[in-house]
């Protein structure tokens, strides 16, 4: 099966045809143009071919029609091929809001991912079929790209800051998963296999090796550990906001703007957090730059996540006296 090299990787995501489709009239058009222009070039050259030495060519000035058709013609196919593309674009960039999600840290010359149940795997990563999956990816060292052939998806993982990439897997199976950027003298190392498996299998695969903390539970010993709650208590009487019910809720800014508290927010605001001033508190964070490794980032957003849940009205959130939150607080949920 792997001996023969196939002409078109396997379709197995939800998004593959529809990309196969674009990429099969792009290269009908491009062929159809190739041998349109092939033929008129030999069919001119034989047809208007000089027939004597003293013969002189017919003069010709312009031609009206020909013009507009050889402007108007184009400029439609050109334009198919924008919003077609524009709209697949579009499609390829918004991950579901019911997306499962996954975080991705590359490094020379490994991907890092992370269930926010817990399970970590490296170059590996496990996913149920039939669910859309929002992976959330940033790099510790150089540029490198997250590239699935089977699933159609590509995207870069740049330092410094979240990318995105969401994907429904349609079939079970083991698909290649490539670093697509050059990212130094082991790149070509950088591969992995992503396991697509039925809901029933991966269910089983979480609950085989289940790691002792989740993701949230871990980010919340990050948050303790380092002091946060001291600041940002939860029933919002610290010098810094509550993030209780902070995640996906729109944050007033000094100065008058306002962000959408998302992962890129809560990163920056862990690393520079001067960037963003929430309006009616002072600029007293300091920066956690250099303290904290992209995978502890990842345990404090899904933490914040966690926090965001718990305003969502089905039970009160831990600690809202303004005390900090606690492991076993957390593990009621
Ligand atoms: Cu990482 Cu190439």
């Amino acid at each position: 099966m792997e001996s023969k090299i196939p002409l078109f990787p396997v379709a197995a995501s939800s998004i593959a045809g529809d990309v196969d489709h674009l990429a099969l009239f792009l290269l009908a058009v491009a062929f159809f143009f190739t041998i349109l222009i092939f033929a008129a070039i030999f069919y001119f050259a034989v047809r208007y071919r000089r027939r004597s030495e003293r013969e002189l060519p017919h003069v010709q000035h312009g031609g009206m029609i020909l013009e507009i058709l050889w402007t108007v013609i184009p400029f439609g196919i050109t334009m198919i091929m924008f919003t077609w593309g524009a709209a697949l674009y579009f499609k390829e960039s918004r991950p579901p809001d019911n997306a499962l999600p996954i975080y991705v840290v590359g490094k020379q010359w490994m991907w890092k991912l992370e269930h926010i149940e817990g399970q970590r795997e490296i170059n590996e990563l496990h996913i149920p079929v039939g669910r859309p999956i929002k992976l959330t990816m940033s790099s510790e060292d150089v540029i490198h790209s997250f590239f699935v052939p089977a699933f159609r998806t590509k995207s870069d993982v740049v330092p410094g800051k979240y990318s995105t990439e969401w994907f429904t897997a349609t079939k079970p199976g083991k698909y290649h998963l490539f670093c697509a950027e050059y990212c130094g003298n082991r790149h070509s190392g950088m591969i992995g296999w992503i396991y697509a498996m039925t809901p029933e299998d991966y269910q089983k695969w979480l609950n085989t090796n289940p790691p002792p903390t989740t993701m949230a539970e871990n980010g919340a010993k990050l948050f303790n550990g380092m002091g946060c709650p001291a600041c940002h208590k939860a029933d919002g009487t610290g010098r810094c906001p509550s993030l209780v019910g902070l995640y996906g809720s729109t944050v007033h800014l000094a100065g008058g703007n306002t962000v959408v508290a998302d992962e890129a927010y809560i990163r920056e605001s862990i690393l520079q957090p001067q960037a963003k001033i929430v309006a009616g508190y002072g600029a007293l964070m300091p920066t956690y730059q250099g303290q904290v490794t992209e995978e502890d980032l990842t345990q404090l957003v899904e933490y914040v996540k966690w926090l965001g849940d718990q305003s969502e009205g089905k039970k009160p959130a831990p600690g809202t006296q303004g005390e900090p939150l606690t492991l076993p607080e957390l593990r009621g949920k």
